[in-house]
Order: structure tokens, then sequence, then C-alpha cells
């Protein structure tokens, strides 16, 4: 249900009394930021990016799509989102798909059956024509055909057969990255697998990523979803500028695929010395050959350790062993920073220590019996 209407508020909305718009609305549902109900909340198609585009259906009002009042299986974009039909039938309502335009458009491929809002924003677009601003290149230079073949028996048809062989076409450098590194991320097992996490076309998300990159990895990752909602502490880099600081997304030669071994990933942050890797980039704080880019003031509110980099000792107190040594609470696994420390989030403190607890004494009784 449409959350104000969900909380009661009818009066928001409606004049109980008398109105001189229809259903005793307080303002009408159409027209700009001063007389549009909507817009007194949502700010929809009102600011336009430079080189963006705005769909002219707004200048007909909300309710040509929005049916505020629907609601039924949430499952649905239609209930979802309170509309009169899913995509693609509201789009086809008034756009014709055999129109020759919009044929030539569309590079003939067949679009009756897509979800239109896979490529064009509903109200307004960062790019032209209602697309998303995150482009892939030969998307946004329109080479469609690039990967796609004629279509067959009216359904789309793609070079190499589509999946991962039409994305090495172009990325050979990821193709040898997976085939060579140490360890390869588990969904690779899956057949057709990057177009999981990114659009061949356009999104409103850098990398064109499907999603936010928090949510997207944790659309498979439900651990790391559960800790975000349910932990007290999150590590920022997590869960603010997200998980691919330390891990690298397709593959790398480090176990649990982080970017370096655990010790030299942590301390790249918290060592006394940590300032970032030399690059002609002035704004940013550069991480890990380049591969990470942070704002450039990022480190001025990390706690320092007393150790700089590569050191073995000197954490929690003088002389503790960081590395070098067995993790006697576990002794497969050598000493490192995650012995003591959650990665990810914590209960307990701040600290994030492994034992969930506030106090170091569990801690310390871990490993000194
Ligand atoms: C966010 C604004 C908003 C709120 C809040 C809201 N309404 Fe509405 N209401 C509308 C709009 C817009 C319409 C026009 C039809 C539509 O879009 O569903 C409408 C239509 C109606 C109608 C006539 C059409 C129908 O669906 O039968 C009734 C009755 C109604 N609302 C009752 C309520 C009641 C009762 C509440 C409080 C629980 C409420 N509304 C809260 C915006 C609102
Ligand atoms: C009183 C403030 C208010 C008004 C007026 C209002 N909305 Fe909303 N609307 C909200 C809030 C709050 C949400 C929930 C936002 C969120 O979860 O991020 C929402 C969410 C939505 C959503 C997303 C689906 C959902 O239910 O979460 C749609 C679609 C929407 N509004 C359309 C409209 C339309 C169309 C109108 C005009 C008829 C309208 N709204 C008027 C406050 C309002
Ligand atoms: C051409 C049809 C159309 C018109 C006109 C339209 N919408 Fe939408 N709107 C949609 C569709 C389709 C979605 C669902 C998008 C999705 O699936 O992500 C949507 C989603 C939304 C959402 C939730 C997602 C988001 O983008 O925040 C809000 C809020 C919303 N519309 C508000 C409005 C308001 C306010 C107006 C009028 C200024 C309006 N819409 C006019 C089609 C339309
Ligand atoms: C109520 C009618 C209506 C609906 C429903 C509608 N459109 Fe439109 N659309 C228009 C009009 C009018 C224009 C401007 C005239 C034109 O270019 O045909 C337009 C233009 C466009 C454009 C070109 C924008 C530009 O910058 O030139 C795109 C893309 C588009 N619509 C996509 C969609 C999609 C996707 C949907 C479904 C979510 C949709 N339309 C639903 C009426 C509608
Ligand atoms: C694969 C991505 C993709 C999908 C899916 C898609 N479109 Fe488009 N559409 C585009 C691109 C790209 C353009 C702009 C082409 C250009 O540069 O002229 C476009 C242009 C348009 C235009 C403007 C045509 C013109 O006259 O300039 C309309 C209208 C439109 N699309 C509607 C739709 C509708 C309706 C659907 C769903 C039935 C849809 N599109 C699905 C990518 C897509
Ligand atoms: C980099 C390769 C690539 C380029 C360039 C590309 N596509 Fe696609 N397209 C794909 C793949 C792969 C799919 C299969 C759907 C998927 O996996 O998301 C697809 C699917 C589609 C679909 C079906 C979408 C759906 O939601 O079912 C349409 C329509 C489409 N492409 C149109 C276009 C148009 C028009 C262009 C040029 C403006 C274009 N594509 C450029 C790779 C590409
Ligand atoms: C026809 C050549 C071509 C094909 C096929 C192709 N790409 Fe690309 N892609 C490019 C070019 C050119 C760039 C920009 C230069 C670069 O980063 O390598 C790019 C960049 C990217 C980027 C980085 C975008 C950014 O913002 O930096 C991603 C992610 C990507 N492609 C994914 C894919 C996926 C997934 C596929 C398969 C569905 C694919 N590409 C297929 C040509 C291609
Ligand atoms: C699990 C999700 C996921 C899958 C699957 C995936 N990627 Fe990525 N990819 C990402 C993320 C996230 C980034 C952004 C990297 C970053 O933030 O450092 C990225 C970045 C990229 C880039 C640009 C940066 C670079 O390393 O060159 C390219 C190109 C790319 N991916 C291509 C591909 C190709 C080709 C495939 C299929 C073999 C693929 N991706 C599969 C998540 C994924
Ligand atoms: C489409 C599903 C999917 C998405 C999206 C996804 N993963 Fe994974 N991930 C997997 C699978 C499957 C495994 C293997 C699980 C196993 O072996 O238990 C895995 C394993 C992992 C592992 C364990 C070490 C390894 O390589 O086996 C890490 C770390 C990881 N993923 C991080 C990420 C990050 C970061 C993202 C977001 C960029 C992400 N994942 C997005 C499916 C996904
Ligand atoms: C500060 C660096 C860092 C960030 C940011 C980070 N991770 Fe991790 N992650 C690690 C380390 C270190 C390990 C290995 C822990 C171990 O070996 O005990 C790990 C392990 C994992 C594993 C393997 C299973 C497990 O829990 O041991 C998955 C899956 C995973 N991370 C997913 C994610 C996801 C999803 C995100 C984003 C929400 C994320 N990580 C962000 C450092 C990080
Ligand atoms: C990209 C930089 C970065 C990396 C890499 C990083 N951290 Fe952090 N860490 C932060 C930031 C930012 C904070 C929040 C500010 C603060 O409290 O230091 C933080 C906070 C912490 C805290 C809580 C400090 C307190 O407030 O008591 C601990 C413990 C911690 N990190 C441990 C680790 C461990 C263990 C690793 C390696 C697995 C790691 N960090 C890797 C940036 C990083
Ligand atoms: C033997 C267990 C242990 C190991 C190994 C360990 N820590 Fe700690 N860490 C602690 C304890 C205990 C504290 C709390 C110290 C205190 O309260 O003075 C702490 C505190 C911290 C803090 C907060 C410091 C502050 O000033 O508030 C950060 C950041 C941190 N550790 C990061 C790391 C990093 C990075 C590594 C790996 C180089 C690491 N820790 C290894 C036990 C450990
Ligand atoms: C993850 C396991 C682990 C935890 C937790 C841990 N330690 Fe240790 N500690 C070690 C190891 C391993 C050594 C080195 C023993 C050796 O040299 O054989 C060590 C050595 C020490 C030493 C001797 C240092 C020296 O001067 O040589 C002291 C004192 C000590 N720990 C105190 C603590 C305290 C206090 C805590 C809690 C804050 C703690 N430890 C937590 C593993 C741990």
């Amino acid at each position: 249900m449409h959350s104000p209407v969900a909380e009661g508020e009818c009066t928001t909305c409606h004049n109980p009394h008398s109105s001189a718009n229809k259903n005793l609305l307080i303002q009408p549902t159409s027209g700009g930021p001063s007389e549009n109900l909507c817009l007194t909340c949502h700010d929809t198609g009102v600011q336009v990016a430079a080189k963006g585009s705005r769909h002219a259906a707004l200048d007909l009002g909300c309710d040509t799509c929005h049916v505020t009042h629907k609601t039924g299986d949430a499952g649905q974009q239609e209930f979802a989102f309170h509309l009169s039909a899913s995509v693609p039938d509201l789009c086809l309502t008034c756009h014709d798909a055999a129109g020759p335009e919009i044929k030539k458009a569309h590079a003939n491929q067949p679009i009756t059956k897509t979800n239109c809002t896979s490529c064009h924003n509903p109200h307004a677009g960062e790019s032209a024509k209602l697309t998303y601003g995150f482009a892939h290149p030969p998307f946004a230079e329109r080479q469609c055909d690039a990967c796609h073949e004629a279509p067959k028996d009216n359904k789309i048809a793609l070079v190499e057969g589509g999946g991962r062989a039409l994305c090495y076409l172009c990325h050979d450098a990821i193709q040898s990255q997976i085939a060579s590194a140490k360890q390869v991320h588990g969904v690779f097992k899956q057949a057709d697998t990057c177009t999981n996490c990114h659009s061949p076309h356009a999104t409103a998300y850098p990398q064109h990523l499907k999603q936010p990159l928090v949510a997207l990895c944790e659309s498979c990752h439900a651990q790391q979803a559960e800790q975000q909602t349910t932990k007290k502490f999150l590590h920022p880099p997590a869960f603010q500028a997200g998980c691919t600081v330390c891990h690298e997304p397709h593959a790398s030669d480090y176990a649990g695929r982080l970017r370096a071994g655990i010790n030299e990933l942590c301390m790249s942050c918290h060592a006394s010395d940590a300032q970032g890797e030399a690059s002609s980039d002035p704004k940013n704080l550069v991480l890990f050959g380049g591969t990470v880019r942070l704002p450039g003031d990022y480190l001025a509110s990390v706690k320092r350790l007393p150790l700089r980099k590569g050191a073995v000792a000197g954490h929690p107190m003088a002389n503790h062993p960081v590395e070098g040594k067995a993790d006697p609470s576990n002794p497969e696994k050598p000493l490192t920073c995650v012995a003591c420390h959650n990665p990810h989030a914590g209960n307990g403190s701040q600290r994030m220590f492994v034992t969930e607890t506030r106090s170091s004494s569990p801690l310390c009784i871990r490993c000194h019996k």
C-alpha cells in the first residue's frame, strides 16, 4: 500500500468536505511542482540532468499511469508501484511497437514482450531518450549489432549465442583473469553469469550494475544482508563504500578473493603510515594498485594503530603478534586481524571482536587459556 495511505493520512490528500478537484483531492495530480499533489512529496521528473531527457507523458498527469489506491500482490510491478497496468502493456497503450521510428530506434529488435524499464526510466533519464546514466559504451554508441544478430522467430538472437563468450569478445582481460587467478568467484560456476550483475545496456548505477553495489552482493549473500540489518556495529567500508573495497568481484590470487593478504588489506587503512598509493589523481585515495578509489579525505576519520605497514607485532599491546604465529583458537589458520576482529560487523562493540563481546577479556581467554 502507498505509504501515506497505509498510515491513514487521508486528509493530506483529500478534503473531506469539498474540493474543486475530482475525488475531493486537495490538489490535482497533474501540473508542475506548485500545483501537483504528488509533487508535494515526490520530485519525480522535476529536475532533469543537463544531457538528460524528460518523458512528455508526465505532462498528462501522474494519474495517467498511477492509480494511487491500487493494491495487490506486491511481487507484481502493477501493484508494487500502483500502476494502471504492468510494463510493457502500460507503455504499449501509447507507443506502437510496430511504428517505423520505434523499430529503427531499437534496431529492429523485438520489444513487445520486454521490460521497457530495463533500459528506460519511465519518468526522466540521465541520458537521451529516457535511458539511464551509466551506459555500457557499445550501447551508448548504439552499436546494437556488436552483440545482436537479426531476431529469429521474433526472439532476440545474440552473437556467440550470448553468455560469457559474448562479453569475452571485448573483455579478454577479464577472461584471462578468471582463467588464471587462484580464487574465482563461486558465481562463475553458473552458465550465464556476467549479466547476473551487469546489464549489457545501461542502468542507474556505476559499472552499469543491475542494482546498487551492496544490494547486488547481498542478493546472493544472505549472511551479509542479515548482518547489515541485525548487527549493531557495521564496518563502514563494507556497507557504505561497498563490498568491492576489499573483495575483487571476479577473481583474485588471495583467499576469499580479497584484494590483498588479510593484514596488508586492513593495514592499507589502519596502519599509522597508511596513505594510499601515489597516483595522478590527487582528489582520490587510491588503493590496491588502482583498483579501488575512495574520496581523498577518506582516511582522516580512520583509527590508526601503532603499527606500520608490514609490522608483525605491536597490537593490541606492545609486542603482541598480529602475524607470523599460528592462531591458538584455530590452529589451522595463521594469526591475522580476523583472528580477533570480524571484517564486516559486530554486536558486542565497535571493535567487532569475534567473541561478540564488549569487553576484550573473553577474547584474550580464547587463545590464552
Ligand atoms: C497520497 C494521497 C492520498 C492519500 C493519503 C489518500 N488518498 Fe484517496 N485518493 C487519492 C487519489 C490520487 C485518488 C484518485 C484515484 C486513484 O488514483 O486511486 C483517490 C481516490 C479516493 C477515493 C475514490 C476512488 C476510489 O478508489 O474509490 C476514495 C473513496 C478515497 N480516495 C479514500 C481515501 C481514504 C479513506 C484515505 C485514507 C485511508 C485516502 N483516500 C488516502 C489520493 C490519496
Ligand atoms: C504525503 C506525501 C505523499 C504524497 C502526497 C504522495 N506520496 Fe507517493 N509516497 C510517499 C511516501 C512516503 C512513499 C514511500 C517512499 C519510500 O518508501 O521511499 C511513497 C511511495 C510512492 C510510490 C512507490 C511505491 C510505494 O508504495 O512505495 C509511488 C509509485 C508513489 N508514491 C506515487 C505517488 C503518486 C502518483 C502520488 C500522487 C497521486 C503520490 N505518490 C503522492 C509519500 C507521498
Ligand atoms: C508513463 C507512465 C508514468 C507516469 C506518467 C508516471 N509514472 Fe511513476 N512510475 C511509472 C512506472 C512504470 C514505475 C515503476 C518503475 C519500476 O519498475 O522501477 C513508476 C514508479 C514511480 C515511483 C517509485 C519509483 C521511483 O522512481 O521513485 C514513484 C515515486 C513515482 N513513480 C511517482 C510518479 C509521479 C509523482 C508522477 C507524476 C509526476 C509519475 N510517477 C508519473 C510510470 C509512470
Ligand atoms: C499516456 C501515454 C504514454 C504512456 C503510457 C507512455 N508514454 Fe512514452 N511518450 C508519450 C509521449 C506523448 C511522448 C512524446 C512524444 C513522442 O516522442 O512520441 C513519449 C515519449 C517517450 C520516449 C522518447 C523520449 C524522448 O526523449 O524523446 C520514450 C523513450 C518513451 N516515451 C518510453 C516510454 C515507456 C518506457 C513507457 C512505459 C513505462 C511509456 N513511454 C509510456 C506518451 C506515453
Ligand atoms: C535494450 C534496451 C531497450 C529496451 C528494452 C527498450 N528500449 Fe526503447 N529505446 C532504447 C534506445 C537505446 C532508444 C534510443 C535510440 C536512439 O538513439 O534513437 C530507445 C528509444 C525509444 C523511443 C523513442 C523512439 C523515437 O522515436 O526516438 C520510444 C518511444 C521507446 N524507446 C519506447 C520503448 C518501449 C515502449 C519499450 C518496451 C516495450 C522499450 N522502448 C524498450 C532502448 C530500449
Ligand atoms: C554488449 C552487448 C550488447 C549490446 C551492445 C546491446 N545488447 Fe541488447 N542484449 C544483450 C544481451 C546479452 C541481452 C540478453 C538479456 C540479458 O542477458 O540481460 C540483450 C537483450 C536485449 C533486449 C531484450 C531485453 C529484455 O529485457 O528482454 C532488447 C530489446 C535489446 N537487447 C535491444 C538492444 C538494442 C536496441 C541495442 C542497441 C541500442 C542493444 N540491445 C545493444 C547484449 C547487448
Ligand atoms: C563490442 C565490444 C564489447 C562487448 C561485446 C562487451 N563490452 Fe563491455 N565494454 C566495452 C568497451 C569499449 C568498454 C569501455 C572500455 C573498458 O572499460 O574496457 C566496456 C566497458 C565495460 C564495463 C565497465 C564500464 C565502466 O563503467 O567502466 C563493464 C562492467 C562491461 N563492459 C561489461 C560487459 C559485459 C557484462 C559484457 C557482456 C554482456 C560486455 N561488457 C560486452 C565493449 C564491449
Ligand atoms: C558478482 C557480480 C559480478 C559478476 C558475475 C561479474 N561482474 Fe564485472 N564487476 C562487478 C563489480 C561489482 C564491478 C565493479 C568493480 C569495483 O567496484 O571495483 C565489476 C567491474 C567490471 C568491469 C570494469 C572493471 C574491470 O575490472 O575491468 C568489467 C569490464 C567487468 N566487470 C566485466 C565483467 C564480465 C565480462 C563478466 C562476466 C565474465 C563480469 N564482469 C561478471 C561485478 C560482477
Ligand atoms: C548471482 C549470485 C551472486 C552474486 C550477485 C554475488 N555472489 Fe559472491 N558468491 C556466489 C556464489 C554461488 C559463491 C560460492 C558460494 C560457496 O561456494 O559457498 C560466492 C562466494 C563468494 C565469496 C566467498 C569466497 C569465494 O570466492 O568463494 C565472497 C567473498 C563473495 N562471494 C563476495 C561477493 C561480493 C563482494 C559480491 C558483490 C560484488 C558478490 N559476492 C555477489 C554468488 C554470488
Ligand atoms: C574491510 C574489508 C571487507 C569488506 C569491505 C567486505 N569484506 Fe567480506 N570478507 C573480508 C575478509 C577479511 C574475509 C575473510 C574472513 C575470514 O577469512 O575469516 C571476508 C569474507 C567474506 C565472505 C566469505 C564467508 C565469510 O563470511 O567468511 C563473504 C561471502 C563475504 N566476505 C562477503 C562480503 C560482502 C557481501 C561484503 C559487502 C556487504 C563484504 N564481504 C565486504 C573482508 C571484507
Ligand atoms: C578502506 C579502508 C579500510 C579497510 C581496508 C579496513 N578498514 Fe576498518 N575501518 C575503516 C573505517 C572508515 C572505519 C570507521 C572509522 C574508525 O572507527 O576507524 C573502520 C573501523 C574499524 C574498526 C573499529 C574501530 C573503532 O572505532 O573501534 C575496526 C576494529 C576495524 N576497522 C578493523 C578492520 C579490519 C580487521 C580490517 C581488515 C579485515 C579493516 N578494518 C579494513 C576503514 C577500513
Ligand atoms: C590478538 C587480538 C587482536 C589482533 C590480532 C588484532 N586486534 Fe585490533 N584490537 C584488539 C583489541 C583487544 C582492541 C581494543 C584495544 C583497546 O581497547 O585499547 C583492538 C582495537 C582495534 C582497533 C580500534 C583502535 C582504537 O584506537 O580504538 C582497530 C582499528 C583494530 N583493532 C584493527 C586491527 C587490525 C587492522 C588488525 C590487524 C593488523 C588487528 N586489529 C589485529 C585485538 C586484536
Ligand atoms: C587469536 C589468538 C590470540 C588472542 C585473541 C590474544 N592473543 Fe595474546 N598471543 C597470541 C599469540 C599467538 C602469542 C604469541 C605466543 C608465542 O610467542 O608463542 C600471544 C602473545 C601474547 C603475549 C606475550 C607478548 C610478548 O611480549 O611476547 C601477551 C602478554 C598476550 N598475548 C596478551 C594478550 C591479551 C591481553 C589478549 C587480549 C587483549 C590477547 N593476548 C589476545 C594469540 C592471541
